[in-house]
């Protein structure tokens, strides 16, 4: 068995205004928050007992998940007054766990259908350090790149390159060895992409590569949140409405778009690549294409929006 740690205390800048309020793993995907996909994903392996290390709008999380029972799980919450960095804040969390068995770190901002059961069967067959998940992408530039050697092991961290010298990229799920979180200091802005594991590596550390390149996205921009939502939504249909919504007949959703609970959707209405969070009234005959409503926002009548991000006080177009 194992525990998780879940990272969602970053400040979400790249989804700013999305972020002014909500922080970026609580946004929603085909209707429910990021940080719930993530523990569905996270109890399919098994894991039943999970930190939030949370800092940003930190009192966001705790009335939304609670003690975690009504996902029949066991949730804490690590707080960090200043941002302690991907590094500082496992530490900080896992002095919420007494525990011996492996530790999942989850990315708040990933969504990934990896087989997190057989990381982490191959983790402890290791007796590694960390495990790190790896996915292949087509182009490897825009990101740091991590070869592994013959058996797995990771054999560097290397920075964003015009020629990498492999398509594996670090997927942003690890499993450690409890006793290596140990060795990060304490209450201490950390990197553990810059900083442990170039170090874990360098220092001969075992530092496995689990390589599986299932679906996985990173939702740190727009573009990819509404991916995100569109993807999921469309594995069961063109639309998705949420309990409590009410939408005219004569209104039109399509495109994978998700409209939240409590949101109405006037007559003659157009919502196409959409996601239209809880509590959101869209006007009759209004327009929404690509783009993110926000909890709250109003669309008023006629109204045209595309590739833009809508929040109760601004409209801001993605790039
Ligand atoms: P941007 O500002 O748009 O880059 O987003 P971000 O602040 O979330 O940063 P990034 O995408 O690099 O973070 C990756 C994951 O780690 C996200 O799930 C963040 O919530 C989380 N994270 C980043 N920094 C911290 C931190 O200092 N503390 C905690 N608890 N989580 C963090």
């Amino acid at each position: 068995m194992a525990v998780a740690i879940l990272l969602v205390g970053g400040f979400g800048t790249r989804l700013m205004p999305l972020t002014k309020n909500t922080p970026k793993p609580m946004l929603t995907v085909a209707g429910v928050p990021v940080t719930e996909h993530q523990l569905a994903m996270a109890k399919a392996a098994g894991i039943t007992e999970i930190v939030l290390a949370t800092s940003y709008l930190s009192e966001v999380f705790i009335p939304y998940f609670g003690d975690g029972s009504k996902w029949g799980m066991k949730i804490k919450y690590a707080v960090e007054k200043e941002p302690l960095g991907t590094g500082g804040a496992i530490r900080n969390a896992a002095k919420l766990l007494d525990t011996n068995e492996s530790v999942v770190i989850l990315n708040g901002d990933v969504l990934s259908s990896h087989n997190l059961s057989e990381q982490i069967r191959q983790h402890e067959a290791h007796d590694a350090d960390v495990t790190l998940h790896l996915t292949q992408v087509a182009d490897a530039r825009a990101f740091g790149c991590v070869p592994t050697d013959s058996d797995g092991r990771v054999s560097a961290f290397l920075e964003k390159m015009e020629n990498p010298v492999t398509n594996q990229i670090n997927a942003g799920c690890y499993v450690f060895n409890p006793r290596v979180i140990s060795t990060i200091p304490l209450d201490t802005v950390v990197s553990v992409e810059r900083e442990t594991f170039p170090e874990l590596v360098d220092s001969g550390a075992k530092v496995f590569g689990y390589v599986e390149s299932a679906y996985w996205l990173d939702i740190g921009t727009p573009r990819a949140l509404l991916k995100a939502s569109i993807d999921i939504v469309k594995r069961s249909g063109d639309f998705l409405a949420m309990p409590g919504s009410t939408i005219d007949p004569t209104a039109v959703i399509t495109g994978g778009s998700c409209i939240g609970p409590d949101s109405s959707v006037g007559a003659g209405a157009v919502i196409d690549g959409s996601i239209i969070e809880a509590g959101c009234v869209i006007g009759p005959n209004a327009t929404i294409t690509d783009s993110f409503v926000a909890t709250g926002a109003e669309v008023k009548n006629n109204v045209k929006i595309t590739s833009s991000c809508v929040t109760n006080s601004e409209i801001l177009s993605i790039p």
